[in-house]
């Protein structure tokens, strides 16, 4: 039996967190933000006062992590220390060291073993970069989903204030090359996953294009 997972993978600002939501709306299933648990491990390896740049540092912290999991919202969210950590997950502080701390082998196994055990909370939505690759490399549905560099920094630069397209799209790029490039569960495109490139396209129409090809394929077509 394959896992009662639809995985949603792609870079920054491709739509996936907006998309992958509506579509676990949608279909009556939880949504997992992957990329939220990353940032979670690195906000608190921040406020430890710990440096991400050295991985043992984010790893003394991983190892006492007291997370805890819990479904609101049709969502599976997560507590650190008791606290649910929102806005802090998505500053420029966590913004620039996420994928440092998200390219460790060893954060990367937990997080897998933390998003793995999730599937017995209900069929979900996951979305993030490596999960029809690693996470659940046997998920029944897999998109991927990309928007070209200008639309990707455009559509983050409207989540933010104050910030120029330019340096936005810097930004995403770094990290872009970071999560593409490292060693471990690079973020690439599952040899059966179905891509979609949504330029051009409405939120809506992106869902859309996701829930009919479940629905098709479920149906026979
Ligand atoms: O919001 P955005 O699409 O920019 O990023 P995100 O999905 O919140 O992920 C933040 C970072 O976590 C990424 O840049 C990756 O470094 C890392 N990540 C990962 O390595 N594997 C995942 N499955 C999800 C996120």
């Amino acid at each position: 039996m394959p896992s009662d997972v639809i995985a949603i993978d792609g870079p920054s600002a491709s739509g996936k967190s907006t998309v992958a939501r509506r579509v676990a709306a949608r279909l009556g299933r939880l949504y997992v933000d992957s990329g939220a648990l990353y940032r979670g491990i690195t906000w608190r390896t921040l406020e430890e006062g710990r440096d991400p740049a050295v991985p043992a540092e984010t790893l003394a912290v991983l190892q006492n992590l007291p997370v805890e999991f819990f479904v609101a919202d049709g969502a599976v969210r997560f507590r650190i220390g008791g606290y649910e950590p929102v806005a802090e997950i998505r500053g420029e502080r966590v913004n620039e060291r996420v994928s440092e701390v998200a390219a460790v082998p060893e954060v990367r196994v937990q997080a897998t073993a933390w998003l793995r055990a999730m599937a017995d909370k209900g069929p979900l939505v996951m979305e993030g970069r490596d999960i029809g690759t690693v996470v659940f490399p046997d998920a029944r549905f897999k998109f991927y989903l990309d928007a070209s560099p200008e639309e990707r920094a455009r559509r983050r630069q409207g989540e933010l204030t104050g910030t120029d397209v330019s340096r936005v799209m810097a930004s995403l790029q770094t990290r872009d090359r970071r999560d593409s490039g490292r060693s471990t569960a690079p973020l690439r495109v599952a040899s059966d996953a179905r891509a979609v490139d949504t330029t051009g396209l409405s939120i809506d129409e992106v869902v859309d294009q996701i829930v009919a090809s479940i629905e098709d394929h479920q149906a026979g077509v």
